[in-house]
């Protein structure tokens, strides 16, 4: 990326304090929770008055969400798009009002808006690499065998759309895995149960369960333990996140693996605007590296996890 294109940009002052938006989705899960209490704690630490709101999982209400902290004056706006289309006009607003937008946590279609041109960067994780390392510790596990039942998260939104692909692409190389049903469980625990609960019902030959999330997976786990299934042994659950509870599923022997997708973006988030306030040209993804937690490694890392 060149810094022409960069320039296209709103600048940021430098400046001791700045008055900072942080747009939550929502707040129903562990690593929503951890994400915004990281954005909190940098808060203090980096000098921010931070602007938070919280969409309550509609993608509408972050929309107009962005664009009163637009109408506050803020400086700079944290974005984990919702969806990856529904917000793309209220990133293309905060530029025309002269308010840079990083993307932190989740991307928006990158066909139609560009890094380094329509916001500054995506601060995140590889959600295509995190489903093909599900996939493929599946894959070493079971010896390229299984009937799987995938559990999608929120329909559009980027993790969703790129742990499929990763993982199912990895998949598609074996001919004795097959992908009976995927269904979105909108990243939450209780609709990961509800959705697995009728799988379960139209599919009773399932051995693996993928989430993209380890909140599904749990409520998969719920949902298996009440149809009479023993997870971990009938049914394999593999996921992303590396969440507390999914952490002890693994210690449990009810959970294969989970994916670290690292929900701590505060410090980064600081960095990567002091950076851009200094005038340097910001990579188009400032990419976050994952762990790997299985029966390995779970012990080592319960206590630091949320
Ligand atoms: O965007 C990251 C995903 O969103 C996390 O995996 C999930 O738990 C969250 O809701």
């Amino acid at each position: 990326l060149s810094s022409a294109a960069m320039a296209d940009l709103p600048a940021l002052e430098k400046k001791d304090r700045y008055k900072v938006g942080f747009a939550q989705t929502e707040s129903n899960n562990p690593w929503r929770i951890a994400e915004t209490k990281s954005f909190k704690d940098t808060a203090a630490s980096c000098n921010w008055d931070l602007v938070y709101t919280d969409a309550a999982g509609s993608a509408a209400k972050q929309v107009s969400d962005v664009d009163s902290m637009i109408a506050q004056g803020v400086d700079v706006i944290f974005l984990p798009p919702r969806e990856e289309r529904p917000l793309l006009p209220a990133v293309l607003r905060a530029k025309a009002q002269g308010v840079p937008v990083f993307l932190v946590d989740r991307s928006v279609d990158e066909k139609v808006a560009k890094a380094g041109r329509d916001y500054v960067t995506f601060l995140g994780s590889n959600f295509i690499e995190q489903g093909a390392i599900a996939a493929n510790w599946l894959i070493e596990k079971t010896g390229g065998k299984g009937l799987i039942l995938e559990l999608e998260g929120t329909t559009g939104s980027s993790p969703a759309n790129d742990r499929r692909k990763g993982f199912d692409d990895e998949i598609a190389k074996h001919p004795d895995m097959k992908i009976l049903a995927s269904q979105s469980g909108d990243f939450a625990r209780d609709k990961g149960r509800k959705v697995t609960e009728t799988l379960l019902q139209t599919y009773p030959n399932a051995d693996v369960i993928y989430a993209h999330n380890d909140e599904m997976a749990i409520g998969a786990i719920q949902a298996l333990e009440a149809a009479g299934r023993v997870p971990g042994k009938d049914v394999l659950i593999v996921s992303v996140d590396g969440t507390r509870d999914a952490l002890q599923a693994i210690l449990d022997g009810k959970m294969g693996v989970t994916v670290e997708s690292s929900p701590f973006f505060g410090p980064l988030a600081c960095e990567t605007m002091k950076r851009y306030a200094n005038g340097e040209t910001i990579e188009p993804w400032v990419r976050v590296t994952d762990r790997v937690f299985t029966i390995e490694n779970a012990a080592k890392h319960i206590d630091e996890a949320y």
